[in-house]
């Protein structure tokens, strides 16, 4: 267990769930919030994390350096609806023990 890292993420409505997240078993941030059903199936991880849908948009809130964007996630971010200059896809956020501590916050549904 010593692999999970704790992270914070505010669903939809506004509530902040601390979570434990592995980092051994190749999730990404979107997995983790249907895993622990922050968000009602249907409305997340539509594409299968392929970055074509962007149902799984957050917020980063914390300062971590994540991984640079991809083309893919870029284009369907500039396509997305309520994009901030922090949103990412959840899909592309792989779990990794430097994300420790990371917070986001779900995207409105779109
Ligand atoms: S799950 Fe579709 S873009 Fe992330």
């Amino acid at each position: 267990m010593e692999q999970d890292i704790t992270i914070k993420i505010t669903d939809r409505d506004g509530v902040t769930h601390e979570v434990q997240a592995p980092t051994d078993m190749a999730m990404n941030l979107m997995e983790v919030v249907r895993s622990y059903e922050l968000a009602p199936e249907g409305t997340i991880g539509i594409c299968g994390g392929m970055a074509m849908c962007a149902s799984c948009q957050c917020y980063v809130k914390s300062d971590h350096e994540l991984p640079e964007m991809g083309d893919d996630e870029e284009a369907m971010l500039a396509e997305a609806f309520y994009v901030e200059d922090n949103s990412r896809l959840g899909c592309q956020i792989q779990m990794t023990p430097d994300l420790e501590g990371l917070e986001v916050e779900l995207a409105p549904e779109s």
